[in-house]
This record gives structure tokens, sequence and C-alpha cells, in this order.
């Protein structure tokens, strides 16, 4: 069984698309959903499904330590969906190649340190491209840097607002990035 972690700081609704593919998977499971966030809705998510759930500070993340939580669950994969801390370069280095990064946008436009969310919307309609997208990819040391294993777009139109674009994006978010995990982490 390939085992993965999912990190998300918000409301998880790409961790929950994740939670019900794999629920029933007999070759990959989630074993533990984390957040840096007590209140994020994600934890309530991973509640329905059963999926343990571990709350952590700044401090413990930055500590070795923390990934003994990782350890005591055999996990093998760190999936970041919607996880807005950067990832401490031992845990990158602890799972090389093993952590996967969704964002929204096409990378590298509208990447990097601060760009999340209604963030990164914002600037794809403030500089009139006329499409975005979603970029899963590996994590290393630079933000929003490592190897891009898949790209999918949408149209922008005139009308678009954040809201609407954020739409269009989750859809695309939640249509992939199980599929990608999969793919990935079999391969
Ligand atoms: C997604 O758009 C993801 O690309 C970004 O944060 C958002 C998280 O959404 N990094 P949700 O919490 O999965 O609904």
């Amino acid at each position: 069984m390939i085992r993965l972690a999912i990190f998300a700081s918000g409301s998880g609704s790409n961790a929950e698309k994740i939670m019900e593919t794999f629920q029933s998977d007999p070759q990959i499971s989630v074993e533990a959903v984390l957040s840096n966030k007590s209140d994020a809705f994600v934890l309530e998510r991973a509640k329905i499904f059963g999926v343990t759930t571990i709350v952590f500070n700044r401090d413990e993340f930055k500590d070795k330590a923390f990934l003994n939580k990782l350890e005591e669950h055999n996990v093998d994969y760190l999936i970041l969906a919607g996880f807005l801390w950067k990832v401490p370069d031992f845990l990158i280095q602890a799972f090389p190649d093993r952590i996967l990064n969704i964002h929204p946008s096409l990378l590298p436009k509208h990447g990097g340190k601060g760009m999340y969310g209604s963030r990164v919307h914002q600037a794809v309609l403030d500089s009139g491209d006329n499409e975005s997208g979603i970029t899963i990819h590996l994590v290393n040391e630079q933000y929003d840097e490592g190897r891009v294993l898949f790209q999918a777009k949408c149209e922008v139109e005139k009308t678009d607002s954040v809201e609407t674009l954020a739409q269009k994006i989750h859809a695309l978010e939640h249509k992939h990035f199980p599929r990608v995990i999969k793919e990935f982490v079999l391969s």
C-alpha cells in the first residue's frame, strides 16, 4: 500500500476529492490530513472519511522531530493541497521527489512567494491573460519551481471575476489532481 499524507491550510475541497478517490483503493491510501490551522475546514472533511488529523504550529513544523509524525503513519508521499507554508528543507530531503503540490495557475506564470488563492486569480485578471489553468508539480527547495508533472488550461473571459475564475480552476483541480497523483505514485 502506498500511503499519502495530505497537507492543507483551508477548505480542503481538493483533499476531499483525493480522500474520496482513494477511500477503497487497493493500492493507495490517505493516512493523515495535516494542517497548520486548527479551524481549517479540511479537518472536518477528514473526520468524515475517518482519516487521522494532525494540527501543528510553526515551531513544530520547523523541527526535525516533525518527521516522527510522518514515520508513525509510514507515509510515502506528501500531497500539498492548498497548503500555505513553505516546506522546510529537511522535509524535502526526507521525501525527495515525493512531495506534490497543486498551484492554481500555469506556472511559471503567477507563482512564487505570496501567490496563492485569490491573489493568483487577481494577478491573472490584472495581466489580461486569456487563459489560466492548473499546475501539478514536484516540490523542491524553491517555491513553485519543481518539475511540472501536469498542466491543464481554461479560458479566461472578459466577464470573469476572481470568483468565476476560481470556480473554473477548482473544477480542473478536482478533475485531474487525484488521477495525476495516482499515475505518479504508481509509476
Ligand atoms: C486550490 O486552488 C489550490 O490550487 C491552491 O489552494 C486552493 C485550495 O483549495 N493551492 P481547496 O482548499 O482544496 O478547496
